[in-house]
């Protein structure tokens, strides 16, 4: 089918104005927020339900045209993002909010909803999502599940995995998997939630999910340390992981925190710039400052700045949150996302810069907790881009660590697959591929190339 006959059936499915064909509405859809991962679409298309969504992939998979799902697209490593072939699927107006079960602690949403919305949704009846991340804005429940995201809290309530109860999705031959009812026990044969969540749209379209829910913790404390080197902040994080009320630990280094103060005009935190910054949040029923200042007693902290009122908790956030911006603004980074095993954390902070060319400008900031680290480098030569990508994550692979913590492996990271998974692992993966969508036609190029 041509374009034009295409864009017709699909009215006839979603509405025309929900066909989008012109480049102007189209733009926006075909390039990542870094501005790192553009391309083209045949067109856009925006269902408004799960019926919708099943007719568009029954039509995809009996043309064989190729579709990319697509959410808040505030994805990191190309996922969402079409290249030339195929049609983007938006999730965006899949924005129902079922009524919060209280007693079960959970809620079914539409994929579109975006995260900032859910925690609004939920918040009267005292209970949050326990995701969170700065994206929460823009990004989408579905495509925080179909990239198993991480984000800032996981170091208390998991990542997006452990948060999600059931799921609805349309499988590649348009028919529809729904398990919904979030029962808490549930052995009935292989996990389909499980095995979608992560799965970077290549096995599914995901348009609900039953989200678990966790009570709100009303006395909070946000901490900024300043500390001599990456070993004290591991040895101060594991000083404040004694605590259940921690909740967040999240890590930055002074030439990031420049780069934030130059691009935000906010106030530098301390008098004097120190090695390494670690923001702590701890939250409960009462009052958690006392029990953070016990456990930090023996910590090796330079300077530290306390904050329990919101608006100043926000302030010391805004440090760490507001690196992803104010890299943005400098140019388009290299974006690394790796985990290391905790005690592999400092040797790879020290060893870095000794593996890239002179000119190129690391910024170092991310999840200290679970030793993730966004390794964002600023003036890559386009021509060195994948001899220093493939050379930092052959390190970190070295180290023990991963190679995606937590953006996934998208089309960016597709071809390193396999220093972080096996070849056993890999046949498996395609496998299952093979198995739900043997025409390829769901996000070709992401993650299997
Ligand atoms: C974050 O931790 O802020 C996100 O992963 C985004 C990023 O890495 O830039
Ligand atoms: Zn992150």
């Amino acid at each position: 089918v041509d374009n034009n006959q295409l864009a017709h059936r699909l009215s006839a499915l979603v509405g025309d104005a929900h066909v989008l064909t012109d480049p102007a509405l189209k733009a926006s859809y075909e390039t990542d927020f870094t501005g790192r991962f553009t391309g083209r679409s045949r067109l856009v298309v925006r269902p408004a339900d799960t019926e919708q969504v099943a007719g568009i992939v029954g039509l995809c998979r009996a043309e064989g045209i190729p579709l990319v799902p697509q959410g808040g697209n505030t994805g990191l490593v190309g996922a969402s993002v079409p290249t030339g072939t195929e049609i983007v699927l938006s999730l965006g107006r899949l924005t129902e909010i079922g009524p919060v079960d209280e007693a079960a602690r959970q809620v079914t949403v539409g994929a579109g909803v975006p995260l900032a919305e859910v925690q609004r949704r939920v918040r009267p009846y005292g209970l949050a999502f326990g995701v969170d991340l700065a994206a929460r804005d823009s990004a989408t429940i579905g495509g925080m599940i179909a990239t198993n995201a991480g984000g800032e809290r996981v170091v208390r309530y998991g990542t997006t995995r452990a948060n999600v109860a059931g799921l609805e999705a349309v499988l590649p031959d348009g028919s529809v998997l729904s398990r919904l009812t979030g029962l808490p026990k549930d052995n009935t044969g292989y996990d389909l939630t499980g095995l979608l969540v992560g799965s970077e749209g290549t096995l599914a379209v995901l348009t609900r999910a039953r989200l678990r829910l966790v009570p709100i913790q009303p006395r909070r404390v946000t901490a900024l340390l300043a500390l001599p080197s990456i070993e004290q902040a591991i040895t101060a994080l594991t000083a404040v992981r004694a605590l259940e009320s921690l909740e967040l630990a999240e890590f930055f280094l002074p030439e990031g925190l420049s780069l934030v103060m130059a691009q935000t005009g906010l106030p530098a935190p301390f008098g004097a710039e120190y090695p390494v910054y670690l923001l702590v949040e701890c939250a409960g029923r009462q009052d958690p400052t006392e029990e953070l200042a016990e456990v930090l007693d023996d910590a090796d902290i330079l300077d530290m700045a306390v904050a329990v009122q919101a608006s100043d908790r926000h302030r010391l956030a805004a440090y760490r949150d507001r690196h992803t911006e104010s890299i943005n603004a400098e140019g388009i980074p290299l974006k690394l996302d790796v985990t290391l095993p905790l005690d592999e954390v400092a040797g790879f902070v020290r060893d870095l810069p000794d593996l890239l060319p002179k000119r190129v400008r690391p910024i170092l900031f991310g999840h200290l907790a679970e030793g993730n680290l966004h390794v964002n480098l600023l003036d890559v030569a386009s021509s060195d881009e994948d001899a220093v990508s493939e050379t930092v994550l052959r390190r970190v692979a070295a180290a023990g660590g991963s190679i995606s913590a937590e953006h996934g492996i998208g089309r960016a990271k597709a071809h390193y697959l396999s220093l972080s998974r096996s070849p056993a692992e890999i046949a498996a993966m395609r496998a299952v591929k093979a198995a739900l969508d043997p025409t390829g036609i769901l996000s070709p190029g992401t993650l299997l190339p």
